[in-house]
């Protein structure tokens, strides 16, 4: 025995090695290898956890069947479960049991899971696309079975819809999720028993707020996702985990959209990436997607080898097509189901498949750091043409100096003062609103534009890279309006926001007081009155980006600067707006609840509303009344979260009141922690 692992010497060719192991699953406090949950028995394999619980080749490129037997004592530990399907049960002396497993697919030991506890348990059934009927069971903390229907409607629509857009199905005859409450990960992928962290299992109205709800409906399709992108095919070493997450978090994303808004989805999924994930790829932490060098693996579960990795699946999905992807993903199984592979795999079965050369565009797994796109543009109006001068470059990172220009996918669009939609036209050519930036300079010239026009950037925020381009206030206000895209229209919004707040970072900086514009204030009255937009995407425009994401724009960041002037737009939108957030917020009031996309839209903008009106005169009742009047999470949270940003007098009252009816809940007081996190007050220390 090592330091490191067992070694074993002068061995014939094949043997059969027997390891006898005893381990202490109390005294583990690692949350890795076999621990005890809250009086349940769990493991976390992944990354390499399997080797706290036996010496093994614990590497994901050695893959194995695995038959597992569990013995316990009954009373304590009805339910004995292991991954593949039950081969065996009995009964012992003393009060003990027995339950024996096969998995039929090899696996690595990162998929190994073993749970024993006892449970409630919700049961359903899924019958897959070539008839096979599949055992869906959810195993959740006694008294919790309330909480997890949720879960196995979103377990159900995750199956159907891989097999509905991807052809994909499931491939054992049980599927289990066993929900617990110390986890350190949000969910893991375990070959046919997943466990959760029970904040992505459990919900009802009373408990969960709708991102909670979506947020489950994310997880469990991105665990169930795995099962082919992960698990059917895994990884040949740690180095290409985002084969697996990247993947996967795309999957999971286009699952999400299919099923809700997909405008309001992309939107959430660029929040992210232009906060925390633009952040930490200019941070010390800057690593490439499929990462060089690692020396303790669980540091590299980060949002870029997840987030931006899904960016890069998403680029390539843009650049091939939805059907040229789908053939890249069918040729990537033909070649690579049962086994371990790697990311170049993956991009050489979407080059083989749809004859695009990738060449180029592999940089995006090696290079970190975030791409800057510089834009100016030229209209010549004797000779109809326009013409669009794109730099790129990427700042040097704290991991690699030398970059290299990338193949940018950038999405554009032009429309005519009327609103209408100018035909791209190169060489005498329609062209494809997808243009191929691979140069660190280089320039698009279209023809046959007969006016000056409105240029749409970076639609769908087509690549993980920061724009500049010097829009004039008119433009944006014209493009939040009548860009076809929704996604354009927010970021249009998002844009006019982000020059208005930069430029009054500055002002404060110099000592002058902050100044909005009474045009940008009217850009967002007229989307706020818009009857015609859905009012999901209403709230989505109506929320100021992040302190996180305008950190990002700068080269130092002045955090007082930047928080002061945030809070000032929204004292000016709370102030000029008042009537139209008012009426907004009474009109869409809400006798019934329900989770469906439309009244979760509802809710979102009337909350949103809700957020400015509370930093008004009369803020302080409104918020109490919201509060009083609620009959679900969501508009507890939004009551809660407004008298903690406005500084309400009801603040104290409100979270007293909280505490009072949820401190024997731990999942439901995490929201309690979280704004006596967030809580803005000066002496917030103090309280
Ligand atoms: N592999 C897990 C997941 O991403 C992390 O534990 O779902
Ligand atoms: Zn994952």
């Amino acid at each position: 025995m090592k330091e490191e692992g067992l070694l074993l010497s002068d061995l014939p060719a094949q043997f059969e090695l027997l390891i006898e192991t005893e381990i202490n699953p109390e005294a583990n406090s690692s949350l890795e290898g076999l621990y005890l949950s809250d009086g349940a028995y769990c493991t976390q394999c992944e990354a390499e956890g399997f080797r706290r619980i036996t010496y093994y080749l614990d590497r994901p490129d050695v893959l194995a069947k695995f038959t597992t037997k569990i013995t316990a004592d009954k009373a304590s530990f009805p339910f004995l479960l292991s991954n593949g399907n039950k081969i065996g049960e009995g009964e012992l002396e003393n009060g003990r049991h027995w339950v024996q497993w096969e998995d039929p697919y090899a696996k690595p030991s990162y998929l190994f899971a073993l749970v024993a506890g006892d449970f409630d348990l919700l049961e359903d059934t899924f019958t897959t696309k070539s008839g096979r009927e599949v055992a869906l069971q959810i195993f959740v903390d006694k008294g919790n079975l309330n909480r997890a229907p949720h879960a196995m409607t979103s377990l159900k629509n995750s199956m159907k819809w891989d097999e509905e857009r991807f052809g994909l199905e499931y491939d054992l005859d049980i599927y289990m999720i066993v929900a617990v409450d110390f986890f350190n990960m949000g969910a893991m992928e375990n070959k046919g028993l997943n466990v959760f962290n029970s904040k992505f299992v459990l919900a009802n109205s009373d408990t969960a707020t709708d991102t909670d709800y979506l947020g489950i409906e994310a997880v469990i399709g991105h665990e169930y996702f795995h099962n082919w992108t992960g698990n059917r095919v895994t990884c040949r070493d740690w180095f290409q985990l985002s084969l697996k997450e990247g993947l996967t978090v795309f999957r999971d994303q286009e699952f999400s959209s299919d099923l809700g808004s997909r405008a309001v989805n992309r939107i959430n999924n660029v929040r992210i990436m232009r906060g925390p994930q633009f952040a930490e790829d200019c941070s010390p932490m800057a690593h490439p997607i499929r990462p060089e060098k690692v020396i303790e693996m669980n540091n590299f579960y980060t949002l870029t080898v997840y987030e931006k990795g899904s960016e890069v699946i998403r680029m390539m999905h843009t650049l091939l097509g939805e059907a040229n992807f789908q053939k890249g993903m069918k040729l990537y199984f033909e070649r690579h189901d049962g086994t371990a592979a790697t990311c170049e795999d993956f991009v050489k079965a979407m080059e083989d498949a749809s004859g695009i050369d990738l060449g180029q565009f592999r940089l995006w797994y090696s290079q970190s750091g975030t791409p800057v796109l510089d834009v100016t543009t030229a209209y010549d109006s004797s000779a109809k043409t326009f013409a669009m001068t794109v730099k790129q470059h990427t700042p040097a990172t704290a991991d690699q100096k030398e970059k290299q220009p990338l193949l940018i996918p950038f999405d554009i669009e032009l429309y005519a003062q009327d609103g209408s939609v100018i035909e791209l036209q190169r060489n005498g050519q329609k062209v494809d609103n997808v243009l191929h930036v691979t140069d660190a300079e280089q320039t698009f010239v279209f023809e046959g534009v007969n006016e000056a026009p409105k240029v749409s950037m970076l639609r769908e925020f087509s690549a993980p890279v920061k724009l500049n381009y010097d829009y004039s206030d008119e433009e944006l206000a014209f493009l939040m309006v009548h860009a076809r895209n929704e996604f354009a229209r927010w970021d249009a919004g998002q844009m006019l926001l982000a020059k208005h707040i930069k430029a009054n970072v500055a002002r404060v900086q110099s000592g002058e007081s902050v100044e909005i514009p009474a045009d940008v204030i009217d850009a967002f009255r007229g989307v706020l009155l818009n009857k015609e937009l859905d009012v999901a995407l209403i709230a989505e425009v109506m929320t100021l980006p992040s302190e996180n994401e305008i950190g990002g724009w700068f080269d130092v960041v002045d955090v007082d600067a930047i928080n002061l002037v945030r809070d000032a737009f929204k004292s000016a939108f709370a102030k000029e707006l008042e009537d139209e957030l008012s009426a907004v917020y009474h009109t869409l009031a809400q006798d019934e609840y329900s989770i469906d996309h439309a009244a979760i839209g509802k809710r979102t903008l009337r909350n949103v509303c809700l957020g400015y009106l509370a930093l008004n005169g009369q803020g302080d009742e409104l918020v109490n009344a919201h509060y009083a009047g609620s009959k679900n999470m969501t508009d507890t949270a939004a009551a809660l979260g407004a008298a903690n940003h406005a500084q309400l007098p009801c603040r104290a009252a409100l979270m007293q009141s909280f505490s009072d009816k949820w401190q024997h809940d731990g999942l439901v007081m995490d929201k309690w922690f979280m704004l006596q996190g967030c809580n803005p007050a000066a002496n917030a220390w103090k309280t």
